[in-house]
């Protein structure tokens, strides 16, 4: 009893309040919380969190700041549902696609009672955002000679999920799932749970989105984001495109003004006079990727080059001392790139995010030095 007193006294107000299971949380790691981008003096190459190259200068015109945003600013959802070739009304604007995440858990999963279904190794967010609302998490990991779903494995879990993530290109696998399976899926979950299919890199292989299923099914979400190919993770957007009836219960849910008007301005240019921009982008990337993956596979300490059809490249080692000694070099050399050997089925691996040719090279002269 005394003990438990002592534990007490020891917390701060705000722990003692707290929902207990917040209290010994690990928050999402990312990029920028692994390394942060102040307090530094000296340049750093960034190829950890799949952002692309800078992409030129951005005017804001900058009008009307006294004023609240709309809702739903109508410039830009007019600029993706001609960009997307879906109806205003099957899309919302979050900010980023980690948003729609978690509007979508918060709106389909009751806490502590609903659940879930992710395919490890996958994005880290949709595990977070399940446990920071008390929603249960249920693994079907991807099958690991080819990172594709367990379909079988899946249809044991029919009924005991609410909502089922995919990742289509994965991350930090690299690769499309066939959109066979992913309408296996679907069809599978059709009166239990919706299927998101989260396509935040799919501008790097356009033809297989599965926005298109949006007309045949109803329990479809598909999540985009202008972090990616479009080069602008710092202006946080990101799209949930569904069905209208979808979109009216997520709005429901998110903040009263989630898209600033400046986010607007500059989104909605990214999406017309500038698109090809983010084309010769797309471009110039899946080129380099290809040279980069085959280059890897030439290399002594390299063990498997994984396929990708993103802006990264996923390859494993062939011990962990490799692995910790590369990660190494380039970190001291002010190289950052993605250690994912903590996953599921992902040892001894790492990711490079593919940035300018340049870095790309910078990269590879130091990692020929190993
Ligand atoms: C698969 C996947 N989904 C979603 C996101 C989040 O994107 P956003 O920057 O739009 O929140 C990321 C970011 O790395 C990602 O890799």
């Amino acid at each position: 009893m005394a003990n438990l007193e002592s534990t007490k006294a020891s917390l701060t107000t705000a722990e003692q309040l707290a929902r207990e299971e917040l209290i010994d949380m690990v928050p999402y790691q990312s990029a920028r919380r692994l390394f942060s981008s102040a307090n530094s003096t000296e340049e750093k190459i960034w190829l950890n969190a799949n952002e692309a190259p800078g992409n030129g200068e951005y005017q804001l015109s900058a009008e009307n700041l006294n004023r609240y945003p709309d809702f739903q600013p109508s410039n830009l959802l007019d600029a993706y549902s001609e960009y997307c070739g879906l109806a205003k009304e099957q899309l919302l604007a979050t900010r980023g696609a980690d948003e729609g995440i978690e509007l979508i858990i918060r709106s389909f999963c009751k806490a502590y009672q609903d659940s879930i279904l992710i395919c490890p190794p996958t994005y880290g967010m949709y595990a977070i955002s399940a446990e920071n609302h008390g929603a249960g998490i249920v693994k079907v990991p991807l099958i690991s000679a080819d990172l594709t779903l367990d379909l079988a494995g899946l249809k044991q879990q029919v009924g005991k999920v609410k909502v089922v993530f995919l990742c289509s290109p994965g991350n930090p696998t690299g690769n499309l799932l066939p959109q066979a399976q992913i309408i296996e899926a679907i069809e599978l979950f059709k009166d239990s749970a919706m299927v998101v299919v989260d396509e935040a890199y799919i501008e790097f292989s356009p033809e297989d989105s599965s926005a298109k299923l949006l007309n045949e099914f109803d329990n479809v979400i598909v999540l985009r984001t202008l972090s990616k190919a479009f080069a602008l993770a710092g202006l946080r957007c990101g799209f949930t495109l569904a069905n209208k009836d979808v979109i009216t219960l997520l709005s429901k849910v998110i903040a009263p003004y989630p898209i600033s008007a400046p986010v607007a301005e500059l989104a909605s240019n990214a999406l017309t006079s500038d698109l090809n921009k983010m084309l010769e982008q797309v471009q110039s990337s899946n080129k380099l990727r290809g040279q980069l993956a085959l280059w890897l596979t030439e290399q002594g300490w390299c063990k498997q080059v994984f396929a990708s059809d993103a802006n990264f490249v996923l390859f494993r080692c062939h011990s962990e001392q490799d692995k910790n000694q590369l990660f190494d070099l380039l970190v001291s050399n002010n190289i950052l790139i993605r250690d994912q050997s903590k996953q599921l089925q992902l040892e001894n691996c790492l990711r490079i995010s593919i940035g300018s040719e340049q870095e790309i090279a910078k990269l590879q002269q130091l990692l020929s030095s190993y």
